[in-house]
């Protein structure tokens, strides 16, 4: 169906199309003919959705802020549990992992060899040189956000540093690699380069995602691949970058006691740092960190 300069655009911004997505869809057109691949237009937030994602976003910012000032030594998982549901209530927001899929808590605490998805538990004590993965989630008017960090508790070892230290750089040279109408592909070639210079391997199985509008949406975010591959990336979209960079070798397994929590299958320890990112017109904004 054809729209017209003056109608209202597709995007429920309620401007004039000349005035709002006209551009775009000249562009994307283009691309699409050219043999890209590119994104649903349900993946492209506008302006009123992207306001609602960035308020979720400061309230999640706010848990991961606040889990930062009193995470420590003898701490149960549990209690960074109740941390963090109090904080978001109490913001008016629901913790999205609570009930997500049958997980039952709030939040998901990975330590050492976890990979991720660690489920907060009453007898989970932090000790000194633990590396805590605390991944927040967060609702707010029907409004998703997301972003992790890690955390040392006390003094850990000097490799446990440096993998911390190293996942977060991924993550940022993830996140440098995105650009309006540049590719997904991008990201996980940035990310993987500099994983594999530091001796490191990069999770496969699991990545970052779509979302705003719901948890998990489209499209999958691989932490690996080449530059110029993958799905277009385009203003207005909201994804996550995530990577889970391992010591040792990339291969994870799913703890069968409980059905969520992964595992290195080495043993070998694993780091996460996420972000959520907007697409911009002329870049790109990080909204949770
Ligand atoms: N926060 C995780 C992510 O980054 C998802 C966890 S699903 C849960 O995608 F149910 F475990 F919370
Ligand atoms: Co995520």
């Amino acid at each position: 169906m054809k729209i017209n300069r003056n109608d209202e655009c597709w995007c429920g911004s309620g401007k004039k199309y000349k005035k709002c997505h006209m551009e775009f869809d000249e562009k994307y057109e283009f691309m699409k003919k050219n043999g890209c691949l590119m994104p649903n237009r349900n993946l492209i937030k506008n302006a009123k959705q992207i306001e609602m994602i960035r308020k979720s976003a400061e309230i999640n910012n706010g848990v991961l802020d606040l889990v930062g000032e009193k995470i420590c030594e003898g701490m149960s998982t549990e209690d960074i549990d109740k941390l963090v549901y109090d904080y978001t209530v109490e913001h008016g927001a629901i913790p999205a992992p609570l009930n997500y899929q049958g997980f039952p808590k709030s939040v998901c605490t990975s330590i050492n060899d976890e990979v991720c998805h660690g489920i907060p538990d009453k007898n989970i004590i932090l000790k000194e040189g633990d590396i805590i993965n605390v991944d927040v989630s967060t609702i707010k008017d029907g409004y998703f956000s997301d972003a992790s960090r890690m955390y040392i508790i006390g003094k850990t070892s000097e490799e446990a540093e440096k993998l911390v230290r190293v996942a977060r750089e991924c993550l940022k040279k993830g996140v440098e690699a995105i650009k309006p109408w540049g590719f997904l592909g991008d990201i996980g070639e940035a990310v993987e380069k500099h994983a594999r210079e530091n001796g490191y391997s990069v999770v496969r199985d699991f990545g970052g995602h779509g979302v705003g509008l719901k948890f998990h949406e489209d499209p999958f975010v691989a932490h690996v691949g080449k530059a110029g591959e993958g799905m277009v990336l385009v203003p207005g979209m909201i994804f996550t970058v995530e990577p889970m960079i391992n010591e040792g070798g990339f291969e994870v397994f799913v703890d069968a006691d409980n059905d969520w929590t992964a595992l290195t299958e080495d043993g070998s320890l694993s780091a996460q740092w996420e972000h959520t990112v907007l697409v911009t017109d002329t870049g790109i904004e990080i909204l949770a960190w």
